[in-house]
């Protein structure tokens, strides 16, 4: 069955494929029989009222957390297959403010792998990671220490942590809230000229 819908999700160009998935935390029902398919080079925005269950479903695609009912899948694989292909930016991200950890730093983490957690980080890492920077427009702040940011500055570093990875698919859950316009134009003008999926 696997197998067939990978090969299936492979020429339909499907991205995401969510097969009536039902979820609760407890014995709280949070989604009752989504189903959705989203294919490569596609956008979309999930909008709904607050504890409507959007950051929910961003967890589920990315296999943080496990449907009760039905099926997610990335690309024809587990969303744990898939996790390198993805990029994610949380919603609520607190930092401790004195953790001595300036912004490259950061960024240069998103260029870490499981795989390759001990390795020196090669001249490719580095130009992702100024690459990133100057899209969410931190050039200029890349030695500052984390903790000495703005709460918009922060959220920059951490959609320029996503970024890095070369992420096929990118969820961003309301990652944009706290940038202003400018920023929220970049982001969107550079994922869309990359052919972001
Ligand atoms: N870890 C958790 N344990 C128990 N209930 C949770 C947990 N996380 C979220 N919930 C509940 O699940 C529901 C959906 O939450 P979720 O965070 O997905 O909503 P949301 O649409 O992202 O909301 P917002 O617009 O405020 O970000 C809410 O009722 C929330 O209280
Ligand atoms: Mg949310």
């Amino acid at each position: 069955m696997r197998n067939h819908r990978n090969s299936e999700a492979r020429a339909n160009g499907e991205a995401l494929h969510l097969d009536h998935v039902w979820f609760n935390y407890g014995e709280t029902p949070v989604l009752e029989d989504v189903s959705l398919s989203i294919q490569k080079g596609d956008f979309l925005g999930v909008i709904g009222p607050n504890g409507g269950g959007k950051s929910t479903l961003l967890k589920l695609m990315l296999g943080l957390l496990q449907p009760s009912r039905g099926g997610v899948e990335v690309c024809g694989q587990s969303p744990e297959q898939s996790s390198q292909f993805m990029g994610y930016v949380p919603q609520h991200t607190t930092f401790d403010r004195h953790f001595p950890i300036n912004v490259w730093d950061v960024v240069m983490t998103g260029r870490l792998s499981r795989s390759h957690l001990l390795r020196p980080y090669s001249g490719t890492d580095k130009a992702k990671a100024k690459e990133a920077l100057a899209t969410v427009g931190m050039e200029a702040l890349s030695r500052r220490p984390i903790g000495e940011l703005s709460g918009g500055q922060q959220q920059r570093t951490l959609i320029a942590r996503a970024l890095v990875r070369d992420p096929s698919i990118l969820l961003l859950d309301e990652a944009m809230a706290a940038v202003d316009p400018s920023g929220q134009e970049r982001c969107t003008c550079y994922s869309m000229s990359c052919g972001r999926e």
